[in-house]
């Protein structure tokens, strides 16, 4: 976990947020948005000035109908409405902003989410394995709010509101006693000062809230997720605990939270109480003295409340700024997120034409203190088949990853029609391959959507004859919505073997140069499985195929078989030579012909 919190970090956070904002406010090429954000610059300088000078007219009016002589009705009748007119004009210079600066504030949002996603996307499997997505997936759904709420309070109200306070100070310096602006600056700085402070101070309890309010909607859907498991073990009461556990944090800290802002509250209202008594009662006193006019008072006393109505909106927006840095900095966090399986610079576009693999004395490991493969060398020669077997853990998944390249190699290098897959481009590695991984997962999506994936500009028909191929055809001939039916969640609405059968078709449809089969077939029946195998044979026909299979029934016509254990390839062959070679492959297959036996005489 970051430290968040100190002065340093909000900083540096600044700093950052700056640096990755700019580029999308300011577009390259994109003279229209240059354009708006310009003229919206200008709309608030000028809407704040016209704000400064109007109440002069309020108090020339007043000044008018004061002095005895008011024989010219027109002319305080002039003032008033000319104080009305620009009152409305600087509004309206302000909301104009709004509406210019919304298309420059919007197109910001969309194209930092696009980038964001995008990297999201780049990012190797190793980070989106250590990460839960729903963390990453709200950072960058708050992330871009808080663009949002950046500009609203930054443009809106702060920004503004300093202009403001510059050009009153100045104007009161300009036209009164010195220490008419005295008092209003010491009474805004304090203001400011304190609502800064006790801010800072605060914000341990609104960071606290945050976190809680994550751990505790993570516990939420983690145990939701796992509902049937949960079920398994009747569990419930342990979850009810834990989740209830994360919220009586969130309790604490929300209610830590409410009692800072009212201390904040409080403070500011003091503060703004003190200010104009002492402001206004100079001014009385002047007033008393002859030495300014009714006028003057009015306009001192508009100043003060038009200071400080946005300034009571200063700690919350100030508040919603930090806040709104903190997000958009743990957003831009992720694009600091390093991609280890990067493209190189110079890595080439290359058609893979044959599909050879060769695994050359290939270490491995996910993390430095263990490592998965000892130095594996296979060749998969073009067009033939080669199956890995061999017990559960041994790194047989782990070696079609790397093919896949989801991770590099530690040692050694992995080869495809003799180059090494860290020369070529992953996009055109990846072309050229088909997996269907141990455990597939489908989107929410209808049947044919999630087929069609596997190639998505491939026609109809096409994808119809994947399904055919892949033995889908008669289950879903018997599904009301047939190719309509949406397969639920990760297609958990799909039995095992379905799903499976949906991973093949969108996986014949890719018409890659090699296949790849982690345990495909694996929930199939036996009959289901042949089937789709003399299918697949002839599929893959003159297509380079690696079958990681646990049925070692499936794989008897395999050109090799590698039996992998423990991350060392202990023993390779034909089918045929390692049963003569009497070792692990033969334990095996007796084990698995003895299962067979059994399960016949049951
Ligand atoms: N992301 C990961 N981080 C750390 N260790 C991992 C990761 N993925 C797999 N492993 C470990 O690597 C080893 C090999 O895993 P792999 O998935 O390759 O096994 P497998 O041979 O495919 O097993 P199975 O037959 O059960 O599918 C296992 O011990 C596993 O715990
Ligand atoms: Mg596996």
């Amino acid at each position: 976990m970051k430290n968040f919190g100190t002065s340093s970090y909000t900083q540096k956070a600044k700093l950052n947020v700056v640096k990755y904002l700019l580029p999308h406010l300011w577009p390259k090429g994109n003279w229209s948005l240059k354009f708006r954000l310009i003229l919206s610059i200008l709309c608030v300088l000028a809407g704040k000035v016209i704000a400064v000078w109007v109440p002069f007219f309020y108090k020339k009016a007043i000044d008018v109908f004061d002095s005895a002589d008011t024989q010219i009705i027109a002319v305080p009748v002039f003032f008033l409405v000319a104080y009305g007119f620009s009152r409305g004009l600087s509004t309206g210079l302000i909301e104009l902003k709004e509406a210019i600066f919304s298309r420059v504030e919007q197109r910001a949002v969309r194209s930092v989410a696009l980038t964001v996603f995008r990297h999201l996307h780049n990012l190797s499997m190793r980070f989106h394995m250590d990460r839960q997505t729903g963390s990453v997936t709200r950072s960058l759904e708050r992330g871009t709010k808080a663009i949002e709420t950046f500009f609203r309070f930054s443009t809106f109200n702060i920004l503004p509101t300093f202009i403001e306070i510059f050009l009153v100070l100045g104007t009161v310096f300009y036209f009164y006693n010195w220490y008419f602006s005295v008092l209003i600056g010491i009474g805004i700085f304090t203001y400011i000062y304190f609502t800064l402070k006790i801010t800072h101070w605060r914000a341990q309890f609104v960071r606290k809230m945050n976190e809680e309010d994550n751990i505790s909607n993570n516990k939420a859907i983690e145990s939701l997720i796992n509902f049937e498991t949960v079920k398994y073990f009747g569990n419930e009461d342990h979850e009810y605990e834990r989740y209830d556990r994360a919220q009586k944090l969130y309790e604490e800290a929300a209610v830590q939270n409410k009692f800072g802002l009212a201390l904040l509250n409080s403070g500011q209202a003091i503060i703004i109480s003190i200010t104009l008594i002492a402001v206004l009662l100079s001014c009385g006193y002047e007033v008393y003295r002859k030495e300014m006019t009714l006028g003057d008072l009015v306009l001192i006393n508009t100043y003060l409340i038009q200071l400080f109505a946005p300034l009571f909106m200063f700690g919350f927006a100030y508040r919603e700024v930090k806040r709104s840095l903190v997000e958009m900095e743990h957003m831009f966090g992720l694009l600091n997120e390093p991609v280890d399986v990067q493209d190189k610079k110079d890595a080439q576009n290359i058609d893979i034409t044959k599909g050879n693999i060769t695994f050359k004395n290939v270490v491995f490991s996910y993390n430095p203190e263990r490592e998965i493969l000892h130095g594996v060398n296979f060749d998969v020669p073009a067009g033939k088949k080669v199956a890995i077997v061999g017990p559960s853990g041994s790194g047989k998944s782990t070696i079609s990853r790397l093919l896949y390249r989801f991770y590099d190699v530690t040692e050694g290098s992995i080869e495809i029609d003799g180059v090494d897959v860290r020369e070529i481009t992953q996009k055109s590695l990846r072309k050229s391959i088909a997996v269907v991984p141990q455990d597939m997962v489908l989107f929410n999506e209808s049947i044919f959507y999630n087929i069609q994936y596997g190639r998505p500009e491939a026609t109809e028909d096409e994808v119809f004859q994947a399904a055919k191929n892949a033995q889908l055809t008669d289950f879903i001939e018997m599904l009301p919505l047939k190719f309509d039916t949406t397969v639920g969640e990760r297609g958990l609405k799909l039995s095992g073997g379905e799903k499976q059968r949906v991973a093949i078709a969108r996986a014949l449809l890719k018409r890659p140069k090699i296949f790849l089969f982690d345990e495909a077939t694996s929930s199939l029946d036996t009959k289901t499985e042949k089937d789709i195998q003399d299918k697949l044979n002839q599929v893959s026909k003159n297509h380079t195929t690696l079958v990681i299979a646990h049925r070692l029934s499936t794989i008897v016509d395999a050109d090799e078989i590698l039996v992998l254990d423990k991350g060392h390839i202990v023993e390779r062959g034909t089918h045929k030579a390692l049963l003569k070679k009497k070792g692990h492959y033969l334990n095996m297959w007796e084990r698995q012909s003895d299962e067979n036996k059994e399960s016949l005489d049951d």
